[in-house]
């Protein structure tokens, strides 16, 4: 017995509506668990600010979830999984996930050349992080990264296909192709909504690797390995929680998660 509740929800939070790329998959994973996610809409975007800032916002997140009581936290945002991960797993007693590890960890086992292209925000690419794990695990990888920041308001915006886009998507990508790259990671929750795209550009050579797949592996074989799996034969709930503009959320939203976001409730995430 490791003192955490099994039938209490798993607690995700992002900056806003990305990290909803992986409450979708987790969903889909484990429909039997119940779910509450906190989009940080007032101070959304994460990726364009320092460390310091990050981890405080996350820990203020962190916070809110567990006033919820949740029996695991994902850090469903690569920006503040890229800088505060470390802190909320050292700082919390539950399992705490982020995305960086699992988008790592799946981008060397899939590619076969050993050289891996990495996208994200300015923040998530400035922090080195998918290229430290990635050459943690395999030290004789070249990792490539991009930072793509213009992506957020085109998937936010669903301007995911046309010449806007694709120009855009060409002339990121027109940087890192030229390394010849067979894997590239979609190192932010924004991405996969841009995959049609990017792949598009990017080539059949080139494979796509999901980050919020990979989590949702992830979160069910911790919960698994802790026991934590919800004992209920019933169908999990999903909460839906913002720190601002619930209905902007829940128009954008929508796209994300790609089901509708029934109820949709405004907390207030007080600073930490
Ligand atoms: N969720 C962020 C990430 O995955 C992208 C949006 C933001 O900059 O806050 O890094």
């Amino acid at each position: 017995m490791n003192g955490i509740d099994a039938s209490a929800s798993i607690g995700i939070f992002d900056s806003g509506v990305g990290g909803l790329t992986v409450c979708r998959k987790i969903a889909e994973a484990l429909p039997g668990e119940s779910l509450v996610y906190l989009g940080d809409t007032a101070r959304v975007p994460y990726g364009s600010k320092s460390a310091a800032t990050v981890e405080r916002y996350a820990r203020a997140c962190a916070a809110l979830l567990m006033e919820r009581n949740v029996k695991m936290l994902v850090v469903a945002c690569n920006t503040a999984s890229a800088f505060a991960l470390p802190l909320l797993q050292a700082s919390l007693e539950i399992p705490v996930v982020g995305v960086v590890e699992p988008g790592a960890r799946a981008a060397c086992s899939r590619t076969r050349t050993g050289r891996v292209g990495v996208i994200g925000t300015r923040g998530t690419i400035n922090s080195g992080s998918y290229e430290k794990i990635i050459l943690r695990m395999c030290p004789d990888y070249r990792v490539f990264s991009m930072a793509c920041p213009l992506f957020v308001p085109f998937a936010e915006e669903g301007w995911t296909e046309g010449a806007a886009i694709t120009e855009v998507t060409r002339a990121y990508l027109g940087e890192l192709l030229p390394h010849a790259i067979d894997t590239l990671v979609l190192g932010c929750t924004h991405y996969p909504l841009l995959s049609a795209v990017i792949s598009e550009v990017a080539g059949d050579a080139v494979a796509l690797v999901d980050s919020a797949e990979e989590t949702a592996r992830v979160v069910a074989a911790t919960l698994r390995d802790r026991q934590l799996i919800n004992p209920s034969d019933e169908a999990g709930q999903h909460a839906f929680l913002v720190s601002d503009a619930p209905e902007c959320f829940r128009d954008a939203g929508e796209r994300f998660f790609g089901y509708p976001l029934e109820r949709v409730e405004w907390v207030d995430v007080r600073g930490v």
